[in-house]
């Protein structure tokens, strides 16, 4: 039985990484899948959409630009008549710098991509989700809730994230919306396999990513995926407001050296 049969789910970042996988099983699971990313990564949305198969669908969006938004949404809705979630799986980590080096620029970018974009994203497609009863899901990130070096701006929009997908948990019950997030600790993806092999020890980084999840390795997307099919479901009926953490326990206490 596929658990998310002709569900409609927007979904933003679905051209790489965590977002492709989620793309990928929401699929398998039977969903009507529109892909909303940026042209710049190097698979467009559409091509994306193209591979999963003919009732899938790309659009070309970047997700802090409300009238991008706006438009792939009214898309969205034009061509299948309904939307039952929107995936706000989007992201961008960099700059990775303390925050007194953090210009304006940076920030600004940051917030807009990260946290502007559930704004726009929840301001357009909510009397659909209305209708539906359906569902929002956010891809935070653990270091919204315990910091991480050298990422400041980024981890306050995955704080913020967090929050955000308590109270609108709340807002939105008394219409049957959920609203949850899920929450990775490392997850592998070309963009951070890329900068692995830039580094100047790279099976340094890989033991690092591999260490700081007690089930002993760092993940590929698929995980993420899993999780987020779940949640997107009817099995996860009456849970709303929850940020799952799908971080093989990196959230837990002291740990011996291995
Ligand atoms: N990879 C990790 O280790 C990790 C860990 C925790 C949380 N996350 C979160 O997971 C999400 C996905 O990250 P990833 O690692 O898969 O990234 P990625 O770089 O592999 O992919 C990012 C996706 O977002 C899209 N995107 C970027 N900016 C956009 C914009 N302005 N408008 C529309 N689309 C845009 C890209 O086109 C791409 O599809 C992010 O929210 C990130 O913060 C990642």
């Amino acid at each position: 039985m596929q658990i998310l049969s002709d569900k409609v789910i927007f979904l933003t970042g679905g051209s790489m990484g965590i977002g492709l996988a989620c793309a990928k099983a929401y699929a398998a699971e039977g969903a009507n899948v529109v892909i909303a990313a940026t042209a710049s990564s190097h698979i467009s949305a559409e091509e994306v959409a193209t591979q999963l198969g003919k009732k899938h669908h790309g659009i070309t969006c970047d997700v802090s630009n409300s009238s991008d938004v706006e438009r792939a949404i009214g898309q969205t809705i034009e061509k299948y008549g309904k939307i039952d979630a929107i995936h706000n799986n989007a992201g961008i980590a960099m700059p990775s710098k303390p925050l007194h080096e953090t210009s304006d620029i940076e920030w600004q970018r940051l917030m807009d991509v990260n946290l502007k974009s559930v704004l726009f994203t929840t301001r357009f497609g909510f009397e659909e989700l209305k209708k539906s009863k359906g569902c929002i899901l956010n891809t935070s990130s653990l270091v919204g809730e315990i910091g991480q070096e050298n990422h400041a701006a980024y981890t306050a929009t995955k704080g913020a994230m967090n929050a955000l997908t308590k109270s609108m948990a709340l807002d939105y019950a008394p219409y049957k919306i959920r609203v949850n997030a899920v929450s990775p600790a490392g997850v592998w993806t070309t963009t951070l396999r890329n900068w692995k092999e830039e580094q100047p020890d790279p099976s340094s980084i890989e033991k690092y990513l591999d260490d700081i999840h007690p089930l002993g390795y760092c993940p590929d997307g698929d995980v993420i995926a899993d999780a987020c099919v779940f949640l997107l479901s009817d099995k996860a009926r009456f849970i709303t407001g929850t940020i799952l953490p799908v971080s093989g326990g990196a959230e837990l206490g002291y740990r011996a050296i291995r």
